[in-house]
C-alpha cells in the first residue's frame, strides 16, 4: 500500500520524504490556506522533495469552465501534480475531460460506492474515500472503502482507492485489511505508525547491555 502525507506544510513533506517510504502528498484548500504560503510555490516545492511521487492539488471553482482553466493551470506547474477535483457533476465532467487529455486526477469528497463508481467511470487516477468524517457522525467510514475496493477489482477499473480523512493508525490498519491502494494521513499519524512501547523498551535494553560491555562498532 502506498503512503501519502496529507499536509500543506513543506517541512512535513521534507521530513517524511527522508524516511524513503513516502509515495505522495495530498493537499486541500484548507491545508493550503493554513500553511500561510502561496499555492503554486507550496505544491511545486513538494514535487521537488518527492521526485518519484505525486502531489494532489485541488481546484476551487465549482463551474466546469473555470474548473477546467484551473485544472490546466495547476497541471502545468509540475509533471508530478495530480489534479484534485470534488465529486460534483461538473467535477466528474472535468475528470472525463482530463482523462482524455492524459492528465491525472484525484476525485475528492467521496463517501459512498455510488459516488466512487462515477469517479471510476470518468477515469479518476485516485478515488479519495473519506473515513474520519463519516466516523465523526457515528457511521462506519471504512465500510465504503472495502466496497469500493471490491467494485474497482470486480469491474477492472484502473482507479486506485485512496483512504483519506485518516485520524489514527487503526484507520491505516483497516485500510490495509480492506485492500486499499493508498492511505493519506496527517504527518502526526504517519509518525504514530512507528510507535510501540516494546520497541522503545527493547532498544533501551539492547543499548544498555551493549554500553555496559564497553563495546563499539566504529573505532
Ligand atoms: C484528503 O485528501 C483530504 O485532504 C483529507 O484527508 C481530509 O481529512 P480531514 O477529514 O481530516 O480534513
Amino acid at each position: 500500500m502506498k503512503l501519502f502525507v496529507d499536509t500543506g506544510d513543506i517541512e512535513e513533506v521534507r521530513q517524511a520524504a527522508e524516511w524513503g517510504v513516502l509515495d505522495g502528498v495530498t493537499t486541500n484548500p484548507t491545508l493550503i490556506a493554513k500553511s500561510g504560503k502561496g499555492f503554486k510555490e507550496t505544491v511545486v516545492a513538494m514535487c521537488k522533495l518527492l521526485p518519484e511521487g505525486t502531489v494532489s492539488a485541488e481546484v476551487v471553482a465549482t463551474d466546469y469552465d473555470t474548473m477546467l482553466k484551473e485544472a490546466l493551470e495547476i497541471a502545468s506547474w509540475h509533471e508530478n501534480i495530480v489534479v484534485k477535483v470534488p465529486l460534483i457533476p461538473p467535477g466528474i465532467r472535468l475528470v472525463s475531460t482530463l482523462t482524455e487529455r492524459d492528465i491525472r486526477t484525484n476525485v475528492t469528497l467521496v463517501f459512498t460506492v455510488s459516488q466512487a463508481l462515477l469517479a471510476a467511470k470518468a477515469g479518476a487516477t485516485y478515488i479519495s474515500n473519506f473515513v474520519g468524517r463519516v466516523d465523526d457522525i457515528s457511521d462506519e467510514g471504512m465500510k465504503a472503502v472495502a466496497e469500493t475496493v471490491a467494485m474497482v477489482e470486480n469491474y477492472g477499473f484502473e482507479s486506485e482507492v485512496l483512504v483519506a480523512s485518516v485520524r489514527h493508525p487503526v484507520h491505516v490498519v483497516q485500510a490495509v485489511s480492506a485492500g486499499a491502494h493508498i492511505s493519506t494521513m496527517p504527518f502526526k499519524v504517519l509518525q504514530m505508525l512507528f510507535n510501540h512501547p516494546l520497541t522503545d523498551s527493547g532498544l533501551k535494553r539492547f543499548l544498555d547491555d551493549w554500553n555496559s560491555a564497553g563495546l563499539k562498532i566504529l573505532s
